[in-house]
């Protein structure tokens, strides 16, 4: 196994001020690499290796760290003297939420927040105060952010989880210590693609809202189901509650707007983060007028509160302005060639298995892909953990990362190639794939944690 040591004399120095040593538990992984440099698709750590970059910081980088246009346009706007002032709005903000309502049809109004987090804390809050219910739908195996609505219900192991359930929901089984009991009980996870729970829980509590991303992507890439999103569109208009879509992952990584432009769905509230500003912080939450109204209704008692000393920040603001300018040039030439990569990365890949005889499904949407050590693709988070290999999985990602891929060291997390992946890094990928195959070709027969 290979050894870090400047990574980890890092490591140690700041354990003493940083408790685990490491912002965001979720950062911290095995092996405890520490990364100094990113540049395209490239990023170095601190012993100076070099890797191709999957793991996209979870995947904002959607045109590659440090993208020249995006970086101008941030270095711009600090020339310029542009400042927090905290007072009344500003014209880059205008500009930024006209990019947002002119290309995506059913955003008629948006609010800016710092991350993901915040903005499906409001999608939520405005849910509340529009529907006048308390309860919400969530989805097991999809992420949301870590408020005390959302922080529940991802990678729940199937022990805790109990068997599947349809039509009906699953405990909330918190990632966190400290969400209060009986919030607990407002919120409802179901399964993905299971319409017919959400009808259930309809029909048991007064829904305010139900949250969901529209392909999880926080547990690899997988799909709804023809007729899913659709349905769940229809089950909002008859029962009256608010259907939030959060794009924070795949909004404008699938296509301008995200995955509900592409496939027509109308949400009421959507919310974008990562892709949109390609790596800076901000988020948008956006949708019907009358809820987003709400945000500024004159009269106090249905106001609801958003506020936030950072809110559009002049930096992650002109950096989402350049990255959604640079994602409309020349009729979507960054969504062309990110497709072209991922569909390249696939059919290598495909290859790759079926010279091996190894029992895997490529999942993929454009430029978002993973690798399923299963024999069909998984249609929610059941399926998934009953089926998947994990330990080969994480070992080939152990391994790939020997080789100078970087992908993130935990099963099913998605890979996400980026504008400035080029054939030579996606062949590159595919040979170190290849031999991290081989490598790992004797755990990799039927699936074995079921
Ligand atoms: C789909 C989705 N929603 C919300 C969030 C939370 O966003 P943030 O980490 O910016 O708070 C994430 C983060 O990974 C996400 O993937």
């Amino acid at each position: 196994m290979q050894k870090y040591p400047k990574s980890e004399a890092i490591l140690t120095a700041n354990r003493r001020y940083i408790p685990g040593g490491v912002v965001s538990i979720n950062r911290s992984v095995s092996p405890e690499i520490v990364f100094v440099r990113g540049d395209g698709a490239l990023i170095w750590d601190a012993e100076g290796n070099e890797y191709v970059d999957y793991h996209a910081a979870f995947a904002p980088h959607f045109l590659g760290h440090n993208d020249p246009d995006v970086t101008q346009a941030v270095e711009k706007v600090l020339r310029d003297g542009a400042s927090l002032f905290g007072s009344g709005t500003t014209v880059l903000e205008g500009r930024l939420a006209e990019l947002i309502c002119t290309n995506v049809g059913f955003v008629d109004t948006v609010q800016f927040l710092n991350t993901g987090s915040e903005a499906t804390y409001q999608a939520i809050r405005v849910a509340r105060a529009a529907t006048g219910r308390d309860h919400v739908i969530g989805t097991q195996g999809g992420y949301n952010g870590w408020h005390n609505d959302v922080s529940c219900n991802v990678m729940t192991p199937l022990s805790a989880l109990g068997r599947r359930v349809s039509p009906g929901e699953y405990p909330y089984i918190s990632m966190s210590a400290g969400v209060p009991k009986d919030h607990q009980k407002l919120v409802h996870p179901v399964n993905f693609n299971d319409l017919a729970s959400v009808d259930w829980v309809c029909q048991q509590y007064p829904v305010a809202a139900m949250i969901t991303e529209p392909i999880l992507q926080n547990v690899g890439v997988i799909h709804p189901h023809a007729g899913y999103l659709e349905g769940l569109r229809a089950l909002a208009d008859k029962y009256g509650f608010v259907l939030i879509i959060d794009e924070v992952k795949t909004g404008f990584r699938h296509a301008l707007g995200g995955y509900c432009t592409q496939v027509g769905l109308r949400p009421d509230l959507v919310v974008y983060g990562k892709a949109m500003a390609n790596g800076y912080p901000i988020a948008a939450l956006g949708g019907r007028r009358e809820l987003m109204y709400l945000f500024a209704d004159p009269d106090a008692s249905r106001r609801v509160l958003l506020a936030g000393t950072y809110n559009a920040h002049p930096v992650p603001t002109a950096a989402a302005i350049a990255t959604i300018e640079k994602l409309m040039r020349n009729d979507g030439e960054v969504y062309a060639h990110t497709e072209s990569m991922g569909a390249r990365m696939q059919q290598g890949l495909e290859e790759m298995l079926a010279a091996r005889g190894i029992q895997a499904k490529v999942a993929r949407q454009g430029s978002a892909f993973c690798l399923y050590f299963m024999d069909h693709l998984p249609v929610d988070w059941h399926d998934l953990a009953a089926h998947h290999n994990a330990p080969a999985d994480e070992a080939m990602r152990r391994d790939l990362i020997q080789r100078g891929v970087y992908v993130f060291p935990l099963w099913t997390k998605q890979c996400s190639i980026s504008y400035a992946h080029q054939v030579k890094h996606v062949d590159f990928t595919l040979q170190a794939l290849d031999q991290s195959l081989e490598s790992v070709e004797a755990l990799c027969g039927a699936g074995t944690n079921a």
